[in-house]
C-alpha cells in the first residue's frame, strides 16, 4: 500500500509501498479515505516520542484519520466491515498512522462511527484539533457573557476555540493577520486583534482595560504566555497546548487551568461529530492535498483552519 514514511528521526517525509497491516484480535483495519494533518505530525518525525514508547521504521506518519471498516479481527463486537469511521491512530509501537491507505486500532481506542451528514475528509479533520478544543471549553465552564481571548485563534486548535468558546456564549477575541479577519467573525469571533500590528496584549487592554475572563493560547511561549495572563482576570482561566504555562504562577493568582495534554477518546470525538452533523460546528478545511504531496503540508506553517490529505 502507498504510506508516508520517514526512514529515521529527522528524515524528510516520502512517498513509499509498504505492507498493508495485519488485523489481529480485537484490532480494526480502516481503509482511509482522508487523514488530517497536524502539527504534531512533524513533531513525531522529528522523534518527539522517541524514549517515551517504541517507534517501527520506516515510520508511517499520521494521527488522524478516516474511511471505511474493511476488515476485524477476531472478537471485535463494536465495529463492522462497511462501517465509515475516524479515529486517532497513534498506539504503541509508533509508526503505523494515518498517512496511509490502510492502518489498524484496537476497537476500544479513539474510534468513532461517522453520522450521516459529515463527509469523511471533514471527519478527518477533526480527532486531535477539534477534540482538543472541545476539551479545553469543557474544562473551563464558560458562562455566557465571558470574554475568552484566543491566541493562535486561524489554526487547527484555534478554527474550533472560537466556534465552541461563542457556542458556550462568551465575546470571543480572536488573534488574526488581516487577510483571516473575516474568516474569524464568520466563525463566532465578536473582535479581532492583528497580532502582526502590535503586541496583542497592548491592543487587548486598550480595548478591554478590565481584563478578560479566559485566555486559550496555542502559540506563545512561556514569556509571552505570562504577560498576556496580565491581562486575565484572578480567578480567570488560562489554558497553553504548547506546555508554556507557568502553573505555579496561575495558581497564587487564583487562576485556574495551565498546560492541557487533549485525553479525547471515542466518546469526545463522537459528541462532536454529532456537533458538527447537527450543523452546529463548521469544520474550516483550508485545503486539501493528495497523499503524495503530504510531505509539502506536514510541518507547514501559517494554517487557516485545517490541511487534509486526500488518500
Ligand atoms: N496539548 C495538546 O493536547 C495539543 C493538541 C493539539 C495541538 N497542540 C499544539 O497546539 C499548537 C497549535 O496547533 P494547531 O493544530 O492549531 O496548529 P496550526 O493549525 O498550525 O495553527 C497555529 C496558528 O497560529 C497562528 N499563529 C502563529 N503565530 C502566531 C502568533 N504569534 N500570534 C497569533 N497567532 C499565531 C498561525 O497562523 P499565522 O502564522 O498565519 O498567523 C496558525 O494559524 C501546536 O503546537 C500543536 O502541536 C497540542
Amino acid at each position: 500500500m502507498r504510506a508516508i514514511v520517514v526512514r529515521n528521526f529527522g528524515a524528510t517525509p516520502e512517498l513509499a509501498d509498504v505492507p498493508v497491516p495485519e488485523t489481529g484480535a480485537g484490532m480494526v483495519r480502516v481503509q482511509l479515505e482522508a487523514a488530517g494533518v497536524n502539527p504534531f505530525d512533524q513533531r513525531m518525525a522529528t522523534g518527539f516520542l522517541d524514549g517515551k514508547m517504541p517507534h517501527d521504521f520506516p515510520m508511517i506518519l499520521g494521527v488522524d484519520g478516516a474511511g471505511i471498516v474493511s476488515a476485524v479481527g477476531p472478537g471485535t463486537s463494536r465495529f463492522a466491515v462497511g462501517d465509515r469511521v475516524v479515529g486517532k491512530f497513534l498506539t504503541s509501537p509508533a509508526g503505523h498512522g494515518s498517512f496511509a491507505e490502510y492502518a489498524v486500532l484496537p476497537e476500544t481506542g479513539a474510534l468513532a462511527r461517522i453520522p450521516d451528514g459529515v463527509p469523511t475528509g471533514a471527519a478527518a479533520a477533526l480527532p486531535t484539533a477539534g477534540v482538543t478544543a472541545q476539551d479545553m471549553v469543557d474544562a473551563t465552564k464558560i458562562e455566557p457573557g465571558q470574554t475568552v481571548l484566543v491566541i493562535g485563534a486561524t489554526g487547527g486548535v484555534g478554527s474550533f476555540l472560537v466556534q465552541l468558546a461563542n457556542m458556550a456564549g462568551a465575546h470571543v477575541i480572536a488573534t488574526a493577520r488581516g487577510d483571516a479577519a473575516d474568516q474569524m467573525t464568520r466563525l463566532g469571533a465578536a473582535e479581532t486583534v492583528d497580532y502582526t500590528r502590535g503586541p496583542v496584549g497592548a491592543q487587548v487592554a486598550a480595548a478591554h482595560p478590565d481584563g478578560v475572563d479566559v485566555l486559550f493560547d496555542v502559540v506563545s511561549p512561556p514569556e509571552t504566555l505570562a504577560e498576556l495572563t496580565g491581562l486575565v482576570r484572578d480567578g480567570g482561566t488560562v489554558y497553553s497546548t504548547i506546555g508554556a504555562a507557568d502553573e505555579a504562577a496561575l495558581r497564587v493568582r487564583g487562576i485556574k487551568g495551565g498546560n492541557i495534554e487533549s485525553s479525547g477518546g471515542a466518546p469526545e470525538l463522537s459528541r462532536l461529530l454529532r456537533r458538527v452533523a447537527e450543523g452546529d460546528v463548521v469544520v474550516p478545511i483550508a485545503v486539501t492535498v493528495p497523499l503524495a504531496e503530504a510531505a509539502s503540508v506536514i510541518g507547514a506553517a501559517g494554517a487557516r483552519g485545517k490541511t487534509v490529505l486526500a488518500i
